[in-house]
């Protein structure tokens, strides 16, 4: 999809369809102030039809309804498209990308190869830029990547918008750029979490990873066995020995050309397990086939580091991804092994799907000896997570208070819903394993924040966030913006906190 900026009015933009944000409070002729700014001088006869299509109820302006008008008199635009925003008072940004993504699904579906969207509400001009773009962008993104076109959803099949153009002026530009930069790194994201086991192994990850580096400045370094053999991070070896698939550990690094505004150095650790069955504490099979997406964490840092590549930040940042597949067999980790972390402490294995801490455990470390200050790790890491939040927010651990604030600020910006999460000394209690340092998994209760303190003891003392990704790296279900599947949390966080660095 190619996108671009038009400076003329919305009844002037030639395209296949227009879309415009109305809001909820109902539409009266002589009420221009509820008009979306742009269209100050609606023509008369398409005021009409809206005023009537408000009166008749099809369309009442709530969140993400859609409604259109065919060959709307005094516009050039083939179709108008009216995209509910709420209530006025309570438009966001969020709301915002919601719109346009709507409106890029609704168009999409019914044939529209050119569609047009205007800004709408009081955000800032360049904002308005970059949400549209960021959400039409997101909203293109599709899972069917391994249908053959006989078999492409119906409503979907052939259906593409090749153009969207975006209501705003030339001095918007580089908002339009933003906020492509991001979509498409997050829907990079999405493309891999969205990739099924067979075809997504920890080599073909770092494979993808590689073609990353030559695409852009990033340094790519695959560590491959021996090395991580050679650095001692017996945990995450412990979790791969199960597997024909060799582990590795992807590491990118971003150095900005700038001089640095401070001796920050931020690290991005994501669990990337391209498959996780379980190992010998194996999973129940209803629901399995979902354990492709273990490593979201990881192609969400790949995702972030990609759009970082192209906004250059001021800061150095460097992502760690721990890859392994965790695999039941006869040579794979036995509850009750005791492994030795790169850090020294030993660990207690008394459950092989508590695997993804054992990963982390290592580039946790790893991330510290390379220099990093701030760390930032995304994990699918419990359903105990999926229990306490839902699919609603990811859940926030941290070791500092400062670095919490910074990130939460961040994740308001980017729009991705999160929610602190407590990391009580007292949860440590249930972290003692009589052989070793510690066990790997604590008691049933709190499973979410036992799995933080794990971590914790192998962040200590960087200033550390955790992000338990579980019940939001996949969309359960279709919504009008976007397509059940991979989310790409949380990769415009991400994004925004180097910015913001
Ligand atoms: N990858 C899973 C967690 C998960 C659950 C991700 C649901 C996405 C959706 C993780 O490796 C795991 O199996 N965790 C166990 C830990 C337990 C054994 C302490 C869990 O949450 O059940
Ligand atoms: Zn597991
Ligand atoms: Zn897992």
């Amino acid at each position: 999809m190619k996108t671009q900026l038009t400076a003329f009015p919305p009844e002037q933009v030639e395209a296949d369809a227009i879309a415009l944000i109305f809001f909820e409070e109902k539409f009266e002729e002589e009420e221009k102030d509820e008009l979306p700014r742009p269209v100050a001088a609606l023509d008369a006869e398409t005021s009409s039809l809206i005023g009537e299509l408000y009166e008749n109820k099809e369309f009442s302006g709530k969140a993400l309804e859609m409604a259109w008008i065919h060959r709307p008199a005094g516009f050039l635009a083939q179709r108008l498209l009216l995209v509910g925003g709420g209530k006025s008072a309570e438009f966001s940004s969020a709301k915002m990308r919601q719109a346009a993504g709507t409106a890029l699904r609704f168009a999409k579906k019914k044939g529209v190869r050119h569609l047009a969207i205007a800004p709408a509400g009081d955000l800032d001009p360049g904002d308005q830029v970059q949400l549209l773009a960021e959400g039409a962008i997101l909203a293109d993104y599709e899972t069917d990547v391994y249908k053959t076109s006989a078999s492409k959803r119906e409503d979907q099949a052939g259906s593409k918008i090749e153009q969207l153009t975006i209501l705003g002026g030339r001095e918007h530009n580089s908002r339009l750029e933003r906020g492509k930069a991001i979509a498409e790194a997050q829907n990079f994201t999405r493309e891999l979490v969205n990739e099924p086991g067979n075809l997504l192994t920890p080599s073909v990850l770092a494979a993808r990873a590689i073609q990353l580096g030559y695409d852009t400045e990033l340094e790519v370094e695959v560590l491959r066995k021996s090395h991580l053999e050679d650095l001692k991070m017996g945990a995450l070896l412990g979790v791969a020995q199960g597997s024909v698939e060799p582990p590795v550990i992807i590491v990118v690094r971003y150095r900005p050309k700038r001089r640095p505004r401070s001796d920050e150095h931020l690290g991005f650790v994501g669990k990337a397990v391209t498959f996780d069955t379980g190992g010998i504490s194996i999973k129940p099979s209803e629901g399995m086939e979902k354990m492709k997406y273990d490593m979201a964490g990881g192609a969400a840092m790949l995702g972030a580091m990609k759009a970082l590549a192209e906004l250059k930040p001021a800061i150095p940042v460097t992502a760690v991804i721990p890859s392994v597949e965790n695999m039941p067999g006869a040579a794979a980790q036995r509850p009750g092994d005791v492994v030795t972390s790169m850090s020294g402490k030993t660990i207690e294995v008394l459950n092989t799907d508590a695997e993804g801490r054992l990963i982390l455990a290592d580039a946790l470390t790893y991330a510290q000896q390379q220099g990093c200050t701030h760390l930032v790790d995304a994990a699918t890491l419990t359903g105990s997570i999926v229990v306490a939040l839902g699919h609603e927010r990811v859940g926030v651990f941290s070791n500092n208070g400062s670095w919490q604030e910074r990130f939460l600020a961040a994740s308001e910006v980017a729009g991705e819903k999160m929610w602190p999460m407590p990391l009580d000394e007292e949860y440590k209690d249930q972290l003692k394993s009589p052989i070793a340092d510690l066990p790997n998994i604590g008691t049933r209760w709190g499973g979410s924040i036992t799995a933080a303190m794990f971590l914790k003891q192998f962040a200590d003392p960087a200033a550390w966030i955790h992000l338990d990704i579980a019940g939001m790296a996949w969309i359960e279900k279709d919504k009008p913006y976007l397509p059940e599947g991979p989310s790409g949390i949380p990769v415009r966080t991400l994004i925004q906190v180097a910015m913001d660095s």
